[in-house]
């Protein structure tokens, strides 16, 4: 990967986690997530759990309370807590931000590693690209990704349908992600476990621009093997403006 390349994907990725949500969130998520962009540039980071820029409960009627609290302060922790405790043995540099630590992910980096990194940052981005919607207020893209879109799929439902019929196909755990390459080109991408499409090791790389958990735990509670209506009910969901800042970087 060219050093151009290398630092286009930094950039996006990065913005999923710090000085983006700004203003997107309250003050408090931003000084925690800034926090977090802090520690991580230790020469020693010590990973930790952001809060989320919402209540757990904000997200009903499509994702519900108990899944929140559970799929935050269990999950995303307990990745936190196998990373922290691994973070000296790895093969990756951890002086590097978060989207760098994922692009050095290669072959050769522990399956603890690379499990538990995915982990940490597939879900801090996963909470900044939802939105509450209780209304159920029409929730379409805006602004330069609304153009891309319609370069792209044509209309924003063909975007939904490919996205979601990937989705649907993933056997087992994993992701669902649309992502951008150098020259603003989108595509829908899968990955399995908690891999992601910064790392050396998938077969399509990208910055996220959009992404959906599939993990049982992020649905079993409320929808069981309903996967295909959680996955149509997280469209309610999409904080669409994070989305676009991912997409242009700014
Ligand atoms: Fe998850």
């Amino acid at each position: 990967m060219s050093d151009n390349r290398r630092s286009f994907l930094k950039k996006s990725a990065l913005l999923g986690l710090t000085g983006l949500a700004g203003g997107l969130i309250g003050k408090e998520s931003i000084n925690n997530l800034e926090a977090v962009s802090n520690q991580l540039s230790s020469s020693d980071p010590l990973f930790v759990l952001p809060k989320l820029p919402f209540a757990y409960d904000a997200l009903e009627p499509f994702i519900d309370k108990k899944t929140m609290e559970i799929h935050h302060t269990k999950h995303h922790q307990g990745y936190i807590d196998k990373l922290n405790a691994e973070r000296k043995k790895s093969n990756i540099n951890m002086d590097a931000d978060d989207a760098g630590k994922c692009m050095s992910v290669d072959s050769k980096t522990s399956d603890l590693i690379r499990n538990n990194l995915g982990g940490y940052y597939n879900h801090c981005l996963f909470w900044t690209l939802l939105k509450p919607n209780p209304e159920r207020k029409e929730n379409r893209p805006v602004g330069k990704l609304a153009e891309a879109i319609t370069k792209d799929f044509k209309f924003p439902e063909e975007l939904q349908k490919e996205f979601s019929e990937k989705a649907n196909k993933i056997f087992g755990s994993g992701w669902c992600w649309l992502i951008a390459d150098e020259k603003n080109n989108l595509k829908v991408v899968t990955t399995s476990n908690q891999d992601n499409p910064l790392m050396k090791v998938v077969p399509e790389n990208g910055r996220p621009v959009l992404v959906l958990d599939l993990w049982e735990h992020a649905f079993y509670l409320k929808y069981q093997n309903r996967r295909p209506e959680y996955i149509s009910n997280w469209w309610h969901l999409i904080n669409w403006e994070m989305a676009d800042k991912l997409f242009t970087g700014k």
